[in-house]
Formats: C-alpha cells, structure tokens, sequence
C-alpha cells in the first residue's frame, strides 16, 4: 500500500474508533505472574527449551500487592498473565481471582494459555470477568510448525469453552511469523471479524535470541498497524490494544497503534525485579526507569497520539450479555 492509502485507512480506523469506542484510550494493569512454561512455541523466549530464561513465580500476596498498587493508582483492569507453568493449580487461580474482587471493584482479565473447560468454569465462578487466548495464525500448517506438541483445534475449543462460559473473550494474532503469507493474514483478519470478538491483539513477530527463530526478520510495524486499521474499520467497537511488541524495537513507537484504531494500552505493573525474566521477546521499553512509572510511560504514548486515558472499567462494548449477568447457565 503507498502512503497516501495507508493515510486514509488509518484515517478511517480513527474515525470508527471514536465513533465506536470514544475519544479515550482504556488503561489495564497487567501483572505477570510466573514466567514458567511447558511449551515450546517456535517464537517465544518463555519456551520450555530456553535454558537460559530466569523463571519466576509470584506468590499470592506478591500478586495482590501490585494489584493493589495499579487499584490505588486509579486502573480498573488487572490483566493477570503466565506462561502455561506445569505447577499453577485451577484451584489456586480460583482463590486468587476470588480474593481480587472481593477487595476491590475492579474487572480481571486472565491470560494463562490452554486449560481444561472445567477450570474456565471454576475461575468464572470466582469472578473472572475476561480471558485473552490468541489464535497466533489461523493458518493450521503454519500452527503445528509453530507450537510443536499443540494442537489447533484445542485452541479453538478453549476459545469456544470461554465464548459459552460467558468470559469477554480476546484473541489475536502474530503479523510477520516466519512462513505467514499475506493471504495467511487477510484469512486471520477474516477469522476475527467473524467470530465478533470482544477483545482483539494484533503485534508484530519480534525474533528472540533464544528461540529457533532467532535469525527471522521481525515483522513489519507498517504491516502491524495496516492489519490492526482494518480490524478496526471490520469489527468496529472491538477493544483493540495498542500491543507492547510494537515498542519493542522502539519505545516509542506504541502510540502508532493508537494511530492505527487501537483504543486500549496496557502498562506492565509486574515487580521491577522480575519484570526482565518474563522475556517472551526482546523489548527495550520493558525496564521502566525510576523516573517514570509504567502509567507515566503510558500517559506518554498516549498524549503522542492526542488522546487521553480512560480510568473506567471498560468492559465489552458488544451487544452480547453483559459478564456477570449471564446467569448459572451459562456456566454449564
Ligand atoms: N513475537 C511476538 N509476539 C510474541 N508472543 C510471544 N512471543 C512472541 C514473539 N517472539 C506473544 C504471543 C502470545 C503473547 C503472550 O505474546 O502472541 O500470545
């Protein structure tokens, strides 16, 4: 695309984000809570191969303190994110998630891979508003290259397990993986839009050192945001994050994704001292200097792009059942 069509389509995407989304730009706290993982995706630094990668484990309270901390500071949204650690227990998340909402008003959303429909269920049960599971691709070859030991239609029975079990659902995918054709790209886009998630991540491909992919080039930002623009002109009031690998090369490139219809930013409230182990890519932002704090950093790339944040919960903006009024149905 020259740069005259890709004016007027971020032009459009803007235009649709404030129509349907407003003016603001939604702010989640996310927490990373163990960098431990079984698989052993192509791409990832978390990989279970990486010998190298410093493996941590929050306990509860270390948790519950940076909820704490990111509440107290005005988010409304704690983003709790792991890699899929063999040694975390469905029940475990269960009390963590429970002892969130009953101290403070504020939505969770989960990020903790595959897991059994039973275990969605139980941590709906105690109160988990949003679940984020990606597709990665929807290209099933280039999946299976992809995760090794993972299978696509288990994906897609998680993301179907948490639509029914009535979770805000977030999925997304990786633009400039090694093997992704164009085409693979428009059929993701078209697999998003259709299955009208409330939630949708789009980042770019950042090869880590520690991983087989380590000598691919890094996908395109320009193709990032162009597939990130026409996800918004498609699926309209989506909540669409302007995603931390945007910035990995350059911190301060994520207000590109707010140029490009993202509505949502997502500042790293996970203790300095562990914030470096949870290494899924190379990111130079990631280390927060003393002088400014991961919500200053986000108000920056924020007022960059001429928007202000927005402090409120934002929940779905789908004309679905709203989460928490589905009833135990929904629950089966
Ligand atoms: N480049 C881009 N995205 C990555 N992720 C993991 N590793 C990489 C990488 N090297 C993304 C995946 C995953 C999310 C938590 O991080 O999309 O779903």
């Amino acid at each position: 695309m020259n740069d005259t069509c890709l004016e007027a389509l971020y032009t459009s995407a803007r235009k649709v984000c404030t129509e349907e989304c407003g003016t603001g730009v939604l702010v989640r706290g996310i927490v990373e809570f163990s960098s431990y993982c079984k698989n052993s995706c192509t791409y990832c630094g978390l990989r279970s191969q990486n010998g190298s990668a410093g493996r941590y484990r929050l306990s509860t309270q270390a948790i519950l303190s940076s909820v704490g901390k990111l509440y107290r500071l005005g988010v409304r949204t704690v983003v709790l994110q792991s890699g899929e650690d063999p040694e975390l227990s469905a029940d475990w998340v269960s009390s963590l998630v429970a002892q969130i909402k009953e101290r403070w008003d504020i939505a969770v959303t989960l990020s903790l891979g595959e897991w059994p429909r039973s275990s969605y269920r139980q941590w709906r049960e105690a109160g988990a508003d949003r679940y984020l599971l990606k597709i990665e691709t929807t290209d099933i070859q280039l999946y299976h290259r992809l995760h090794p030991g993972m299978n696509y239609s288990n994906r897609l029975r998680c993301i179907d397990d948490l639509e029914e079990l009535g979770y805000q659902t977030g999925s997304g995918i990786i633009v400039g993986l090694p093997g992704q054709s164009d085409a693979s790209i428009a059929k993701d886009l078209q697999f998003l839009y259709e299955r009208d998630f409330d939630m949708i991540s789009i980042g770019p491909f950042i090869p880590h050192p520690r991983t087989p992919l380590a000598h691919y080039p890094a996908g395109s930002i320009e193709r990032t945001c162009t597939a990130l623009a026409l996800i918004r002109c498609l699926s309209k009031n989506s909540h669409l994050p302007a995603t931390s690998a945007l910035a990995a090369t350059n911190p301060d490139r994520r207000h590109l994704g707010l140029l490009a219809g993202a509505n949502v930013i997502m500042p790293n409230f996970t203790p300095q001292n562990h914030v470096e182990h949870y290494d899924i890519y190379p990111h130079e932002g990631r280390v927060a200097t003393p002088e400014s704090s991961p919500l200053q950093k986000a108000e920056y790339q924020v007022r960059l792009a001429g928007r202000h944040m927005d402090y409120a919960k934002g929940d779905s903006l789908k004309t679905k059942a709203p989460t928490g009024q589905t009833g135990q149905g929904s629950f089966s």
